[in-house]
């Protein structure tokens, strides 16, 4: 019998981001088809935190090898050019060791069948380590190389937020913590935390936020104590404040409207004795949703519906609380999703502009005299905010926004915008709209 020869990680990283940068692919889905092809753990980690470095990195070092070779491989070997990105990401972002990287690239591009590039590739990574301080500096020169980010995102963000913005483009490139959203149900975050370090993972509580515990190290959540058992989810901070804001009381009908894979819509079961309706319009996203409810040990009604045709999933009966988690530009979130800026286009804006648009006046009529809208997008720009929700308090007499004050974040109009790395969460905007009684 021969011995399968093993999968090369990095030539496997190599696909998968030419598929992502350059084909258009979700790095989630390709890691996820990928990822059990790989039997070792560190092999796994390894793919993900190139594929993720990689297109993170990918407007800095794509434009950089455009200076490092006089014919770009980009369309003719696509999977070789993601290659060369993936080796100066990692000698000039990872820290991997010169050699070890430039030899295991070489490799990787036998393994790609392309042995007759590897002194291609050896020479340019060669070139970069000679020249790297005077590139650096003409790549600093360009906004989208320094930043790593499309320009209208970069005009986007200095316009928003011009203040700020040299913050949001420097957050959007760090690593994300790891953190997880203790059930209350199942037991105290206090017993969480001793639990985790009694299997010495370090972590501490969140100051901030109530059920919030941040792990100092990256980790496969499904090892931790109590995963199997609903002790935890993952779930960024700026996400439990939801539940927060929403101020929840048992008895209360509560509606999510964009719900899967339904991080909040759990949070929000944790925290009162409710009856929620959870809708999402994506049928393959449902699944997500009972998967974190069952192991989760949480129940609700879930339905497969376009929130905003209420015609067809509603029974007529108000709710006290609506949450609407709109689509949106993922904009606040880059740092865990750094395909995003690939893909994500200024022109989509103004088409989920109108969704927002559109399920904010649909699900109006739904809340009860007295109940509470949550209006939430993990986006930094204003377009999908504050210019969402205030013509909508403008256009109806009984909307009013309820003032927001959080330990983190900044008035945003009517809501409240904690951007990306304030208090070291993800971007996300919320505003509380109450009901005229
Ligand atoms: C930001 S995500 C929601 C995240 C979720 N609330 C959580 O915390 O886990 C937005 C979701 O809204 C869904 N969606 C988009 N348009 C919708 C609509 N018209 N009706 C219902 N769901 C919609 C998307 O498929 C997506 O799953």
């Amino acid at each position: 019998m021969t011995a399968t020869p093993a999968l090369d990680t990095r030539a496997l990283a190599a696909r998968a981001l030419a598929d992502v940068a350059l084909g258009g692919a979700s790095s989630r889905e390709i890691l996820g088809r990928m990822t059990p092809s790989l039997g070792d753990a560190r092999d796994r980690a390894l793919l993900s935190a190139l594929v993720h470095a990689g297109a993170r990195w990918w407007l800095r070092y794509d434009a950089a090898l455009d200076q490092l070779m006089d014919k770009s491989l980009r369309r003719k070997e696509p999977a070789v050019h993601a290659l060369l990105v993936l080796g100066l990401v990692q000698l000039d972002v990872l820290g991997f060791p010169a050699y070890a990287a430039v030899a295991a690239t070489v490799q990787a591009v036998r393994a790609l069948g392309r042995p007759r590039l590897a002194g291609l590739v050896n020479a340019v990574l060669r070139r970069w380590q000679r020249e790297a301080a005077d590139l650096r500096v003409q790549l600093d020169h360009d906004p989208v190389a320094r930043w790593a980010q499309p320009a209208w995102l970069i005009d986007a963000t200095q316009h928003d937020w011009p203040d700020r913005s040299e913050d949001i483009l420097t957050a959007a490139n760090g690593e994300a913590p790891l953190m997880l959203r203790a059930n209350r149900r199942h037991g105290s975050r206090e017993r969480l935390l001793a639990a985790l370090l009694e299997a010495a993972i370090p972590a501490h509580a969140h100051p901030d936020l109530p059920d919030a515990i941040v792990l100092e190290a990256s980790t496969d959540v499904t090892r931790l104590p109590g995963f199997a058992d609903g002790a935890f989810a993952v779930q960024d901070g700026s996400a439990q404040l939801s539940a927060m804001l929403l101020d929840l009381a048992d008895g209360q009908r509560v509606l999510d409207a964009c719900a899967a894979p339904g991080g909040k819509a759990c949070h929000a079961l944790e925290c009162a004795d409710i009856a929620l309706t959870a809708v999402e319009l994506e049928a393959g996203r449902i699944p997500r949703i009972h998967d974190n409810l069952s192991r989760l040990g949480l129940q609700a009604r879930v339905l497969q519906a376009d929130a905003a045709d209420t015609a067809a999933w509603w029974d007529g009966s108000p709710f006290d609380r609506i949450l609407i988690d709109a689509p949106c530009s993922a904009t606040g979130v880059l740092r865990r999703r750094p395909d995003v800026r690939l893909h994500r286009r200024a022109t989509d804006i103004a088409a989920l502009n109108l969704i927002q648009h559109r399920l904010l006046e649909s699900l109006w009529p739904l809340l009860a005299p007295g109940g509470r809208l949550l209006y939430v997008s993990c986006s930094i720009l204003r377009a999908e905010n504050e210019a969402v929700v205030t013509p909508f308090l403008d256009q109806h007499a009984d909307a009013l926004a309820v003032p927001l004050r959080l330990p983190m974040g900044q008035t945003a109009g009517p809501g409240w915008q904690v951007l990306p790395g304030d208090a070291n969460l993800d971007g996300m905007f919320h505003a509380v709209i109450e009901k005229s009684a």
